[in-house]
């Protein structure tokens, strides 16, 4: 089987340590364990904690807990993975054969349009569309979808626009999955991460051939805890238990306790809450910057996420752009390309504030001198 590079992972991987100003992070500033041992009981529990192996699927008490954040879901809907990364993996890897096409949302993070490549089935972009703010264009569904189709695959509240998904956009879309009998796979790790009013309503609930994936890595901050799972039919559940047997086989023990602690009510309330007020806190400064960039950058406000997603039409090329910013500016930031749209680049701005005012400054350095750069060669 070939694979293809999962360059974005590639990119944050080699370079989020190594640069001076990393801003290509999506999430918001991690937790810390001791944010979690926040009473003496939960430090004691830890310290004490035998290191055999856990629940390979995750205790039923935690399965609980995730299920709970979904609407009438229950323990056996629930299976727990190695981040949401090994939940999508696991879907893919179960639903997915060679002739197989998948309707795959983009700009997205693109690691189930690799997966279902390597896997030998077709990827169709449905592609989110920039002039109806970030959301997909629903008389495209019809071309799309053919007898063929066995998954489409949503990431809502989107990586990167952080634009959500109408009940009516909902709607349309497993009406035309049911039509096919295709499968549903709604990549939810961002929800939570609300800029304001609601969290996003999960699919759960809206189709019977459907998998909710997510995890601790977004809307918690706890990306090292390395907790995901997978919401979805009992029946399919069990099936997908089994190719978790042959992938990460069990969380670590320290995981599922620590997401079991994440996951209780109070604390859970506490965690969401101080996501929610990082990124209402930081993204006046993405919007500030975008408008004082309006003639040259073009920037819908996303609905959730520590990520902003900024268009030019300067003909820049993304790769290069962000190997620039990298080369010369220490910054870090994730090119559009590797979210399958060039011509756009993602900013994380859940991280520390005045790395993030650095680092647009260094932006705006690099910005003057391409125009001056272009200047000069149209004067020539
Ligand atoms: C949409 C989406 N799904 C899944 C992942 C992987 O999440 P995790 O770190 O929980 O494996 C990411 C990470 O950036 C993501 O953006």
């Amino acid at each position: 089987m070939q694979i293809a590079p999962f360059e974005l992972e590639r990119w944050q991987s080699v370079w989020e340590n190594r640069v001076e100003l990393n801003i290509s992070e999506s999430g918001v500033e991690p937790l810390t364990v001791r944010d979690l041992l926040d009473d003496p009981a939960a430090a004691e529990m830890l310290l004490g904690l035998r290191l055999g192996y856990p629940q390979t699927n995750g205790t039923e008490e935690l399965r609980a807990r995730i299920a709970a954040l979904y609407p009438n879901a229950r323990a056996e809907n629930a299976i727990l993975t190695a981040g949401c990364a090994e939940a999508n993996f696991l879907v893919s890897w179960l639903l997915l054969e060679p002739g197989d096409e998948v309707v795959f949302m983009l700009p997205n993070y693109v690691q189930i349009q690799g997966l279902a490549e390597s896997f030998g089935a077709t990827v169709k972009p449905l592609w989110l569309r920039e002039k109806l703010r970030w959301a997909p264009d629903l008389d495209e569904l019809p071309r799309l979808i053919t007898n063929k189709t066995k998954l489409i695959a949503l990431c809502n509240p989107n990586n990167p626009t952080g634009a959500t998904l109408t009940a009516e956009s909902i709607k349309a879309i497993c009406a035309a999955a049911a039509k096919v009998g295709a499968y549903v796979l709604a990549d939810e790790v961002y929800r939570g991460a609300e800029l304001e009013g609601e969290t996003t309503p999960s699919l759960w609930g809206n189709y019977d051939r459907l998998f909710c994936t997510g995890g601790l890595s977004k809307a918690y901050g706890l990306p090292g805890l390395r907790t995901g799972w997978i919401i979805g039919p009992p029946t399919m559940i069990d099936k997908l238990w089994t190719y978790h047997d042959y992938a990460s086989m069990a969380p670590t023990m320290p995981t599922e306790k620590l997401a079991f602690l994440a996951l209780q009510p109070a604390r859970n309330a506490r965690i969401i809450a101080r996501t929610r007020s990082i990124v209402r806190k930081h993204y006046p400064i993405m919007r500030d910057w975008a408008a004082k960039h309006s003639g040259l950058l073009t920037h819908i406000p996303p609905r959730a996420g520590a990520i902003a997603w900024y268009g030019y039409n300067t003909g820049w090329n993304s790769a290069e752009m962000g190997e620039e910013l990298r080369t010369q500016k220490g910054v870090l930031i994730v090119p559009g390309n590797q979210l399958g749209m060039d011509g756009y680049f993602r900013i994380g701005f859940g991280g520390d504030a005045e790395v993030l005012q650095k680092a647009l400054g260094r932006i705006d350095e690099w910005m003057a001198e391409k125009s001056e750069k272009a200047k000069a060669k149209e004067a020539r």
